[in-house]
């Protein structure tokens, strides 16, 4: 029996996945800020709902308690927990809209992390998916053709680049467990329901906004890997994606 933990799975892309693997057979703790909202969520999905805020260190702590006494071991991980932040004009962006963004996206991710690593060694073949975005992609962002670089959102796209170097210096430090980010792709959940006052006005359905179906896919293939699948990349539904 696989057991997964996956940070806000309330709604989105967390929800879908939650859903995804609990019917092919994982023991799914479905982590939500909201319990109650978290329990409605796991009846839908037959997943078990577990109070988990990424901003929150008792709350993070009492989690990894929980499944430690439930489960003794975990077996994969998804960093899944994000916020977009305000979209703003990048001069417009103060310090502590980067602290909020990070607090979540970036902060949450590593307290999560910390705190089941013990769990996830002491399992057989452990996994960690972060999902990121390639909106945190350097190579993107200077290419003016790109949906990147249309969508320029200084603290969202920042705390992914970060998310992805936290990946890669995870993956170096643990070779045992398999870790890596993962950008699900422009999709259609509460997230992407946001209007863009950037310098270019985006429009979404132009960009070509994909199912939470389809962008649960890459999460899903990369939860779901063996002991020999790779390590500290990047990848997109098409394949790797650019740093
Ligand atoms: N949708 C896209 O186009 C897109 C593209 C690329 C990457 N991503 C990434 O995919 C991930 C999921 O996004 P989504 O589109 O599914 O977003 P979403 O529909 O807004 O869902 C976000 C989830 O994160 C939870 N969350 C927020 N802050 C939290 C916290 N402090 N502790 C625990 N849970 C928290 C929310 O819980 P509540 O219900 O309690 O608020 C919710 O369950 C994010 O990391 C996002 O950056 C999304």
């Amino acid at each position: 029996m696989t057991t997964t933990l996956i940070t806000g799975a309330t709604r989105g892309l967390g929800l879908e996945t939650a859903r995804r693997l609990t019917a092919a057979g994982h023991t799914v703790y479905l982590g939500a800020r909201d319990l109650e909202r978290g329990q409605e969520a796991a009846r839908q999905t037959g997943a078990r709902a577990i109070q988990l805020d990424v901003t929150d260190e008792e709350s993070v702590r009492a989690a990894a308690k929980l499944v430690r006494e439930e489960a003794g071991t975990l077996d994969v991980l998804i960093n899944n927990a994000g916020i977009s932040g305000a979209w703003k004009l990048a001069g417009e962006y103060t310090a502590p809209d980067m602290e909020t963004v990070y607090a979540t996206n970036v902060f949450g991710l590593v307290r999560v992390t910390h705190a089941f690593l013990p769990l996830l060694e002491a399992g057989g073949h452990p996994v960690i998916v972060n999902v990121s975005s390639t909106g945190g992609s350097l190579t993107r962002n200077a290419d003016p053709t790109s949906v990147e670089y249309k969508m320029p959102v200084l603290t969202y796209a920042s705390s992914k680049s970060a998310v992805n170097m936290i990946t890669v210096q995870y993956a170096n430090a643990f070779p045992h467990i398999r870790i890596n980010a993962v950008s699900p792709g422009l999709t259609a959940t509460d997230f992407s329901d946001i209007a863009s006052p950037g310098p270019t006005p985006v429009d979404f359905g132009e960009l070509g906004i994909q199912s939470v179906e389809e962008g649960a896919e890459i999460i899903i293939r990369m939860a779901t890997i063996g002991p020999d699948g790779p390590t500290g990349g990047f990848f997109e539904a098409g394949g790797p994606a650019p740093w």
